[in-house]
């Protein structure tokens, strides 16, 4: 079996190939990062023109760098949501023609169920497992049980983590991707230098909150701009803070499983904040407090990626899951839902 699969949801345009040998036979990718830079964030007109540019010379690229082509694969798979529509749209338009025209089935990925599902390409990890879904647009602990079956146990009730990273590298002058940019700033950061807010930590449950970290560093950027090692302090301070809720949070949805008798396989974290060396090694320490494996794909498959997309894919066309062609783009897609979109 061999899958590509489309992304075009969000800043990245991204082609990949996977087989069902857990091969990854093409992984490119265009990001848009110039593009967006002077406006500090993901301007949805200009992403979806750029998606437009680059998507047919990726799945060229893409077909030759695993030598294959077409007529060779199994099925063509395209993120259809959630994400900013007029990108998605690119996607899905380009997933469904070549499907039309190859007579190739057709499987409409949620991106959610893309990082969701990329901790078995790469680890092998069997169901059921507990995932920290940290994006752009999400903050989500899981419980996943299979392909399209989800337990939502928390979710953030305000920003997502990604969010936080990004607003606060913007607050600190730091530049667009927040997050990758917060992580190097931090390196040369005392992460105890300023004592941030660490919301929902200690209480009950497992949802998130972000944003009165996002205030509590707006008012330290006023108080403090122009001492000399502000930014790195403080950069240390929030990537702290953030570790530190997400870490407080996931334990107690290991609680709670283990409270309610459920034998999970791993601790996955998924999404772009889970390339945070920084979180990664917090989770990691927490999983072992619980004797649990720990998974977090590479931090390149951890990003939006085709690679994802394309796995997605495979794991839904193997189970006999395909989508009409007039499945619609949608910008939003709770995770909960994607099994009732097969046909
Ligand atoms: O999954 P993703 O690539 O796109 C979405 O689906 O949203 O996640 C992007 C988010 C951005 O907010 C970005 O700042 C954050 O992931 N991110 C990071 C790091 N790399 C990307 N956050 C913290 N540390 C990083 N190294
Ligand atoms: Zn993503």
């Amino acid at each position: 079996m061999l899958v590509i699969g489309l992304e075009t949801s969000c800043d990245e345009t991204a082609v990949g190939i996977v087989d069902d040998q857990r091969q990854i036979l093409a992984n490119c990718i265009a990001t848009q990062w110039d593009e967006h830079k002077p406006y500090g964030g993901v301007v949805p007109e200009i992403a979806a023109r750029a998606h437009l540019d680059h998507i047919d010379t990726l799945v060229k690229r893409a077909l030759a760098e695993a030598k294959t082509t077409l007529k060779d694969l199994s099925g063509i798979a395209a993120t259809c949501g959630p994400g900013l529509i007029g990108g998605v749209m690119v996607g899905a338009m380009t997933g469904k023609a070549i499907a039309a025209v190859r007579g190739l089935p057709f499987i409409a990925v949620n991106h959610l169920e893309a990082h969701a599902l990329t901790a078995r390409l790469t680890d092998n990890v069997v169901f059921p497992y507990l995932l920290l879904l940290v994006s752009g647009g999400h903050c989500q602990l899981l419980l996943v049980r299979g392909v399209g079956d989800y337990k939502l146990l928390g979710r953030t009730i305000d920003d997502a983590v990604g969010e936080c990273f990004d607003k606060g590298a913007k607050l600190l002058g730091l530049p667009y991707p927040g997050g990758p940019a917060v992580e190097r700033a931090a390196m040369n950061g005392n992460p105890e230098a300023y004592p941030l807010p660490r919301p929902m930590l200690g209480r009950e449950g497992c949802d998130f909150s972000f944003s009165g970290l996002k205030t509590a560093l707006r008012q330290l950027t006023e108080h403090n701009a122009g001492d000399k090692n502000f930014t790195a302090d403080a950069a240390a301070s929030l990537q702290a803070a953030i570790a530190d809720i997400l870490t407080d949070r996931t334990k107690n949805a290991l609680e709670l499983l283990q409270n309610e008798n459920e034998k999970i396989a791993a601790l996955v974290v998924a999404g772009g904040v889970a390339s945070n060396q920084f979180i990664r090694t917090h989770l990691a320490e927490l999983a072992a407090m619980y004797h649990m494996p720990f998974v977090a794909p590479p931090p390149a498959l951890c990003t939006d990626n085709g690679v994802m997309v394309a796995w997605a894919g495979l794991e839904r066309l193997r189970l006999g899951l395909t989508d009409g062609l007039d499945t619609a783009a949608r910008p939003r897609w709770p995770l909960e839902a994607s099994l009732q979109t097969s046909s």
